[in-house]
């Protein structure tokens, strides 16, 4: 009997030391788990109201064990202000979904007066009545990661800054090339028009040479012949006369149609062969002092509503480009402008000069702002990003380079036929 007891307490003490080092295996676990999470740790016994806040919890915020009040009212005053609404929403909202488990990041207070950016994950368990009898949890130092964040998004907002100003720069640059092209286009006519209107003036003058001269006539006694003389002489003054006014009208009205139209950028319904042809005599100035053969070749019965402002231009960028960097001095070349229409949506326009070309490597930046080739002539390298622009922008089309060293340039423009059908999706297999 004393035996059997003695036997029986004997195995009690080897199942007590065995529980022990049990539980003291489990703990050293724990805390090599923790120490090696670099986490700190808090257990709320909910049922009896005690608290625990592990010696890094406290470390972490810079306080000793006995410095800081452990229980919920101490955690909540460490609470960043901006952070304790949240905090106290993901709780209840935990404790009334029955949650068991949630994630927040939030800030705490250090001792120093600095606050502290945490990670805090939770763990929540609860009764059968679903009521919350624990919740346990640990927190991370996640300073450096926000600090790191915080400066790549001040990074991001000035790079995005100066994406903004750049895009406003170029806005502006393309608005002044449109204001400037439109100067020089004045510019030219100004200088066309003097002879027209030249041309009128003497005849005026000739006219009342010859009105006085055929006063002083009439009174020595006018002769048939000397009449007949003057008659002829004043029709003839008077044909080169309305000749000429009409000549400068014409180009008056086209110049102001095609200005009204860069200017007031407008949507009308316009008759495209047409228009191409005023776009051309509006060029007339400048074309006037080459020999090169241009080609219009568009059907006579094509409207579109569209901004005719913007085709001109377009059309004037391609030919102002082919006159100024496709051909040598004394070279005639053939300039073509092809529109053909690919659906019933969506038209064509193919501009084509046989001058030099382009490289490849050029081709692949010619619609790159600022991309000039003859800077030394007062080459913006805005024309043709201007091109671009009006194309995508405000046509809603596509327009693409094609090019061959020495066998001149292709450029197509793909457009709506109608602006007002946004609809019309053109499939864009070109980007800069
Ligand atoms: N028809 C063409 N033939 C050969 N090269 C061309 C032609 N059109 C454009 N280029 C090349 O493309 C470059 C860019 O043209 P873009 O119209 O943008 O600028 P630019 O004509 O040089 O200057 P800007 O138009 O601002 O006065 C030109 O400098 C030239 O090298
Ligand atoms: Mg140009």
């Amino acid at each position: 009997m004393i035996n059997n007891d003695s036997e029986q307490s004997t195995d009690l003490l080897a199942i007590e030391r065995t529980y022990l080092k049990e539980i003291q295996d489990r703990e050293e676990r724990f805390n090599l788990v923790i120490q090696g999470t670099n986490d700190g740790v808090w257990d709320w016994n909910v049922s009896t109201g005690s608290y625990y806040f592990s010696e890094r919890w406290i470390g972490m915020l810079g306080y000793q064990n006995n410095e800081i009040e452990t229980n919920f009212h101490g955690w909540i005053k460490l609470i960043h202000p901006d952070d304790l609404g949240d905090f106290l929403i993901r709780w209840t909202d935990a404790a009334v979904n029955l949650s068991t488990h949630f994630v927040m990041q939030y800030r705490l207070l250090h001792k120093n007066g600095h606050y502290l950016w945490v990670e805090g994950r939770s763990i929540l368990l609860f009764d059968e009545d679903d009521e919350p009898y624990r919740m346990a949890g640990s927190i991370t130092d996640i300073n450096e990661r926000k600090k790191s964040e915080a400066q790549i998004k001040e990074k991001n907002l000035a790079l995005e800054d100066s994406l903004k100003k750049l895009k406003a720069t170029q806005d502006y640059l393309v608005q002044s090339e449109t204001i400037a092209s439109l100067g020089r286009m004045v510019a030219g006519f100004a200088h066309e028009i003097n002879t027209p209107v030249g041309n009128a003036l003497t005849a005026i003058s000739y006219i009342s040479d010859l009105d006085e001269n055929f006063v002083n006539q009439v009174k020595l006694g006018l002769k048939k012949s000397s009449l007949d003389q003057y008659l002829m002489e004043i029709s003839e003054s008077h044909h080169i006369v309305s000749n000429s006014l009409e000549q400068a009208a014409k180009m008056v009205k086209s110049l102001k149609k095609i200005a009204i139209d860069e200017i007031h950028d407008e949507i009308r319904s316009f008759n495209l062969a047409d228009y191409l042809s005023e776009v051309l005599l509006s060029l007339r100035p400048k074309l006037k002092r080459t020999h090169h053969k241009i080609e219009i070749n568009c059907d006579k019965g094509l409207i579109l509503n569209s901004y005719p402002g913007a085709i001109a231009q377009i059309v004037t960028n391609f030919i102002i480009n082919s006159l100024m960097h496709a051909y040598d001095e004394g070279v005639y070349g053939v300039i073509s402008l092809q529109v053909i229409e690919l659906s019933s949506e969506i038209m064509r326009i193919t501009y084509r000069d046989d001058g030099k070309g382009v490289s490849e490597v050029q081709m692949s930046r010619i619609f790159e702002p600022f991309f000039t080739t003859a800077r030394e002539k007062g080459g913006s390298g805005l024309g043709l990003s201007l091109v671009f622009n009006l194309v995508q922008q405000k046509l809603k089309g596509v327009v693409t380079c094609d090019s061959t060293l020495g066998e001149g340039v292709c450029f197509t423009v793909d457009i709506p036929n109608n602006i007002e059908h946004s609809e019309v999706n053109i499939p864009h297999n070109f980007q800069i």
